[in-house]
């Protein structure tokens, strides 16, 4: 899932691996490198990480000063090393992000012409193909110009010719990837952050582009073969190496980076709104019949708890899916209408095709985005950032209280502009959120410990419910999300008022049930659902207030743990109430000793649909 290249002067496999290491949080399982030594391609691959394709080099080191390198996160064919990238044809290497979706048939024509196929991959035929052009005559450009016609499906493509010591010709579809420009040196990559350490001047390639890039710099051409001129940037990416600091894993320190983040949203937000900019962040919410809202994961239960929000206090009407039905379900919308599209990377695929069938269906376009040089932030008409800085952690935490953060910004500027909120409202939701980063910082610093004990117990079993009402709904739902990505434990996050239309079946005493349940207007009812794990034997975890507690203890439940966090108002509930639920999967995550910042199966960004 990570592409890196390297023109240089000197031997390059040691600085494409270390790139590569800064690529490793969008996930991968077998990794890969080629350069051109003495004349002759030649590549070394490993399953697993990359101390394994270290290894393999320091045994055989490779030598040439032109090479590519990639992360691969298996789609078609195992990862195994035979699959591992590069891929080589004829004097042709290959490393690929994306998928060839037309890649049976070529195959199927391809192995009739006589060519062998080594790979379980769809990167192949881009190997054949190209190779086959050469064959037939035609120059490096030519050819490669050629396959690209005979591709479809998202891609982004490095690609090395043998009897070319002095150039990598690479092509956008879909992934990203940006081109830096160095000293008498030219670089590749998949994010400016793996180039950071060369070179923070980069060009961005944009969709149907492709580039020759020399030592000296790079000639870009349009999908007609045309050539283009692309704007050279200089990129914030430098501030993006980050390191864990005292913590020990990435997920931990982005956790505990919280209070600050929040308070740098924020004061960005906040005073957007007090300064009653109008229309506030140049999104026109006045004018508009309904908002439609699309993500992924953790993006797309941020997603649900806006939709709360711009529902209940600008009554304005939602309509949210996953990126991957959003997309394909034919939503009758209105093009007076605006869509939002969350996402930390700004390059999930389905979530910029999203974006782009509201753009063709004449929507204003908002993007939610971490990333303010990415994709979906550069084709939206309006872009709102969160602000969080770098998130390394595949699972995601500081992103997802930034998100809410700015989704509870706009929402209560909705409500400003649409009328649906009186001033002295604004004022005391404003003087709310001004609240989070205090009362996170507090409660970061009083949780741990109990959480590592519930941890601990947590680790024992197969499988756990989550339960909540309101926003707390969705927050049941990242709370399962975010233990099943890092600890593998089986969890599922459902809407109290459900639990008896079906899960309460697997109550036992082996499905400890979490319940999210500030005190609030939903309190009461969820603890008549709590009652009814407790009846049927399933141990209780209540995560909730201060106000909570207390009436709970009154109760007389029998609940196996509480989480007792400070009573906050119902607006800021969700973010404070992310706090354990994120240390609670990681430090479950941490005693059963999993890979908690690159969990197995899992990529950052996935640009594949
Ligand atoms: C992947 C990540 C998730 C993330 C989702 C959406 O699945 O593992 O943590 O929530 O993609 O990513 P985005 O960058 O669009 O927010």
């Amino acid at each position: 899932c990570g592409i890196v290249g390297i023109v240089g002067q000197q031997p390059v496999s040691e600085r494409l691996v270390d790139a590569l290491k800064r690529l490793e949080y969008r996930g991968y399982d077998s990794a890969g490198v080629a350069t051109i030594t003495g004349g002759a391609l030649q590549r070394r691959r490993a399953e697993g990480k990359l101390v394994n394709l270290e290894t393999r080099l320091k045994a055989e080191p490779l030598n040439g000063s032109i090479g590519i390198a990639h992360t691969r996160w298996a789609t078609h064919g195992a990862p195994t090393e035979g699959n591992a990238h590069p891929h080589f044809t004829r004097g042709v290497a290959v490393v690929h992000n994306g998928i060839i979706e037309n890649f049976a048939e070529l195959k199927e024509e391809l192995t009739a012409a006589g060519a062998e196929f080594q790979t379980d991959t769809d990167t192949e035929v881009v190997a054949h193909l190209v190779a086959r052009h050469r064959q037939e005559g035609m120059g490096r450009g030519e050819a490669m110009h050629a396959m690209l016609k005979r591709i479809k499906g998202a891609y982004a493509l490095a690609i090395l010719f043998e009897d070319d010591p002095s150039s990598i010709i690479a092509a956008r579809n879909g992934p990203p990837l940006a081109i830096g420009h160095g000293d008498g040196e030219m670089f590749l990559a998949s994010d400016a952050i793996a180039l950071a350490p060369f070179t923070n001047e980069v060009t961005y390639l944009i969709d149907g582009d492709w580039a020759v890039i020399g030592k000296g710099g790079a000639d870009i051409f349009d999908f007609d073969g045309y050539p283009v001129e692309r704007p050279r940037q200089t990129s914030m990416a430098a501030a993006y190496l980050a390191n864990k600091g005292k913590h020990r894993h990435f997920m931990e320190k982005e956790i505990y980076e919280q209070p600050e983040a929040i308070g740098h949203v924020l004061a960005h937000y906040v005073s957007l709104i007090e300064n009653r900019a109008d229309p506030v962040l140049s999104f026109d919410f006045a004018s508009i019949p309904s908002l439609a809202i699309s993500a992924c994961g953790t993006a797309y239960l941020a997603g649900l708890i806006g939709k709360c929000w711009f529902e209940r206090y600008a009554r304005l009407p939602v309509e949210i899916d996953v990126a991957s039905e959003f997309r394909y379900r034919e939503i009758p919308l209105s093009p007076q209408s605006a869509a939002l599209f969350i996402s930390q990377s700004g390059e999930t695929a389905d979530t910029l095709a999203s974006l782009r069938y509201c753009k063709k269906l004449g929507l204003k376009i908002g993007a939610v985005v971490n990333s303010a040089e990415s994709s979906i932030a550069r084709e939206a008409d309006a872009v709102f950032p969160i602000l969080a800085g770098p998130e390394i952690g595949v699972a995601s935490t500081k992103a997802f209280t930034c998100q809410l953060a700015v989704l509870a910004a706009l929402a209560i500027s909705a409500a400003r502009t649409r009328g649906t909120v009186t001033e002295n409202e604004v004022r005391a939701l404003v003087r709310n959120l001004a609240e989070m980063p205090r009362i996170m910082g507090e409660v970061l610093n009083s949780i741990q410990p109990k959480i590592e004990l519930l941890a601990r117990e947590l680790s024992r079993y197969r499988d756990v419910l989550y339960l909540g009402r309101g926003t707390s709904f969705p927050l049941a739902m990242e709370g399962a999300l975010k233990l099943k990505e890092i600890s593998y434990i089986h969890a599922e996050g459902y809407a109290a008022g459900e639990l008896k239309h079906g899960p309460i079946a697997l109550i036992d005493k082996n499905m400890p049930v979490i319940v999210i349940a500030p005190f609030d207007r939903f309190f009461n009812k969820t603890v008549s659902n709590m009652e009814e794990v407790a009846a049927r034997g399933g141990p209780v975890i209540l995560v909730t207030d201060e106000k909570g507690a207390t009436a709970s203890n009154a109760s007389k439940l029998d609940i196996m743990h509480t989480i007792v966090l400070p009573a906050v108002d119902e607006i800021i509930a969700p973010m404070i109430f992310s706090l354990p639920i994120q240390l609670l999967a990681y430090h479950t995550a941490v005693f059963m000793g999993t890979d908690v910042d690159q969990p197995r199966n899992l990529a950052k960004s996935v640009t594949v649909e």
